[in-house]
């Protein structure tokens, strides 16, 4: 197991750029944000076609309510919208969608939405998307250790890993972060251990399918040690691994 296997089974993304896409354009923040969305659906497309089976996007961040009320307001109607006229097309292709995050801050519309989008495609199995919304990996980390805690269970690596968030995939492959930024901004900080990391200068709404089987190709280049060696892994033909 060198190599990885050509085609990650999870990729996770950092949709960053989408306010400077609509700034060069001098257009308001949040119709970068709308192209964002037109962005999500082609990649969301192109992972099912390439067979990606689970997708994990970062929508919205436990820090992003320190934006402008406008752009935020302007964040939570996007979702609600792109929620009611993208879902249906989502259950035909076969997408299930889940959120992840605290859905206790959210309004009882917002709420709602997302509800209602993960019923309706909550037996669709081709690929699982992922959206990460008031989603931080401190948060997500402080409420699985809140919820050992509470049942009285003790806490382990072991533990803690099945009272995360996304508990139900295994971790992420490959973690995209378009916008050229380098760094983290407190996403999967605990499932993101053995990820392999891809940094593209595009900005989200330029991140096209191309853009994506680019960041694919360095994936299935990349050598993936887990802490072992090089000489480790892939024992030469006739002799066995020790
Ligand atoms: C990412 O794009 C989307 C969200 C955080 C909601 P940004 O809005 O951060 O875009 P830039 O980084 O300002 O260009
Ligand atoms: C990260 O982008 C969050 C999302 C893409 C939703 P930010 O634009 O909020 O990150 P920082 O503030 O530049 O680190
Ligand atoms: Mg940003």
């Amino acid at each position: 197991m060198s190599k990885s296997s050509a085609v990650p089974h999870h990729v996770a993304i950092v949709m960053d750029g989408n306010g400077r896409w609509a700034t060069k354009r001098f257009l308001p923040r949040v119709a970068g944000h709308k192209k964002g969305v037109d962005a999500l659906r082609a990649c969301v497309r192109h992972c099912g076609d390439v067979g990606v089976k689970v997708l994990t996007v970062f929508a919205f961040s436990s820090e992003n309510w320190n934006r402008p009320a406008e752009e935020v307001s302007g964040l939570m109607e996007l979702l609600v919208m792109a929620l009611g006229r993208e879902v249906p097309q989502l259950q035909a292709e076969g997408v299930r969608i889940r959120f992840v995050g605290d859905r206790a801050a959210l309004s009882d519309k917002v709420r709602a939405g997302l509800e209602h989008a993960e019923q309706i495609t909550a037996s669709n199995t081709r690929l699982v998307l992922n959206i990460c919304f008031n989603y931080g990996g401190r948060w997500d980390v402080a409420q699985a250790a809140a919820g050992l805690a509470a049942r009285g269970e003790a806490i382990t690596e072991q533990s803690l890993d099945r009272a995360m968030a996304l508990a139900y995939v295994p971790d992420p492959d490959l973690v995209i972060r378009t916008g050229g930024e380098m760094r983290i901004s407190n996403f999967l900080l605990w499932q993101a251990a053995y990820s392999e990391l891809y940094f593209s200068d595009r900005l989200w709404p330029d991140f096209d399918g191309a853009a994506l089987d680019e960041a694919i190709a360095a994936y299935a280049g990349r050598e993936r040690r887990f802490g072992r060696t090089s000489g480790q892994l892939d024992p030469p033909a006739g002799r066995k691994a020790a």
